[in-house]
């Protein structure tokens, strides 16, 4: 069931669990407020159906039991504000009763200070349960958490339904996922193999075109005869990257793997950046970025896509000398005619930094959540509401 069809609101307890687990610098700045702003319609929707209307998120991984002001989501309250035009108390010690009227918006200190909210208590979930007459979850980048906010007080509250971005992301991943326009290319970078096997593997038996880039790239490089120097890679993750070649093989398309890269001496922003044919890098070189003539041949694979799938730079793109290859796959994928989806926390500031938002098909506002809905995984947020409908 959705917010929108889950029954007259007026004057009722609405709790939302959003997504409001954006980064944040040094000072506690929010450097990225994708996700606040992408929760923003669910909440005007109970606002404007008359509710009274309390929201919570998780806001990175804190010890439970306690709340360090590095856990606060007193950041969030003032973007949050600032988004609804309108006054966002932030309440701290909320479990046993919470005071708001129609109308009005509160935010609950952030819920994974709770004691039972990672282990998905069904005791902590019926303390959460008293506190509201419907609960929304429209937190799709914490949907493959099981915790009992998102879990168990599904299960426990008197209505519960989807908000409007769960529902979104829902249905445009899932169309893309379902009915692909072929050919279908997915692209993975970022720097470890094994933090994205198993994505690697489930595209693999999806995708026509499997490109690679980041340090996955430097891995499957090695996997293919080729030195890298000193660039980062997973040497115990080569049979890996060979065995998901094998299974692009076997589907009649190779894994393009770099004719040419960029290599510094040194990881800085500074450094010499030299181009460099893949088969001549030297043993003290670290590879940065893909090199133009490897970005132009992917160019040309994503310009013939039907449907694109972007997870990950190809390069140290915050670095500007070696952001070249992520700004011309960004370029590709803005220029190509076929639906593209994108999703994680350094593909959304890739996206924003070479300005494509408007280019791109749909932008997931999750990370771990984005790749496992796209390997197939039952998403237990998902689930416990299927469960309830
Ligand atoms: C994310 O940032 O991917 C989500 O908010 C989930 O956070 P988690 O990985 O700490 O559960």
């Amino acid at each position: 069931a959705q917010l929108a069809d889950s029954g007259e609101l007026k004057n009722k307890r609405v709790f939302i669990r959003a997504d409001l687990n954006v980064p944040l610098d040094d000072q506690g700045r929010i450097t990225e407020d994708t996700r606040i702003r992408a929760s923003v319609p669910g909440i005007k929707l109970a606002l404007d159906a008359g509710a009274a209307v309390m929201i919570t998120s998780h806001l990175g991984r804190p010890t439970e039991g306690e709340l360090k002001p590095e856990d606060s989501l007193a950041p969030v309250a003032v973007r949050l504000q600032e988004l609804l035009g309108q006054p966002v108390r932030l309440l701290t010690n909320w479990l046993d009763g919470v005071d708001v009227s129609a109308g009005e918006v509160v935010l609950l200190e952030n819920c994974r200070c709770n004691v039972g909210e990672k282990k998905d208590s069904t005791e902590l979930a019926q303390k959460m349960a008293k506190l509201c007459d419907v609960y929304v979850n429209d937190a799709f980048g914490t949907a493959h958490r099981a915790e009992a906010t998102t879990h168990a007080l599904a299960l426990q509250a008197p209505v519960a339904c989807a908000g409007p971005l769960l529902a979104a992301e829902l249905e445009a991943l899932g169309k893309a996922l379902r009915e692909p326009k072929r050919p279908m290319v997915a692209i993975v970078g970022g720097s470890k193999v094994s933090t994205k096997l198993s994505i690697l593997q489930a595209l693999a038996q999806k995708v026509d075109q499997l490109i690679v880039g980041g340090g996955i790239a430097n891995t499957f490089m090695l996997a293919a005869g080729l030195s890298i120097g000193k660039s980062l890679a997973e040497a115990d993750q080569v049979g890996q990257a060979r065995s998901v070649i094998e299974m692009m093989q076997a589907r009649g398309a190779a894994v393009p793997i770099p004719v040419d890269v960029v290599v510094a001496t040194a990881f800085s922003a500074s450094a010499q950046a030299q181009v460099k044919a893949a088969d001549a890098v030297q043993p003290d070189d670290l590879i940065l970025d893909i090199g133009p003539k490897t970005t132009e041949q992917l160019a040309e694979i994503l310009a013939k896509a039907g449907t694109i799938v972007w997870n990950g730079p190809v390069g140290v793109f915050e670095f500007d000398a070696f952001a070249n290859g992520t700004k011309g796959v960004a370029r590709a994928i803005a220029d190509s005619d076929g639906f593209s989806i994108a999703g994680g926390g350094d593909t959304l500031a890739a996206i924003a930094k070479f300005g494509i938002s408007n280019q791109v098909g749909y932008i997931s506002t999750g990370g771990g959540a984005f790749l496992e809905f796209l390997e197939g995984k039952t998403l237990p947020a998902v689930a416990a509401l299927e469960q309830r409908a």
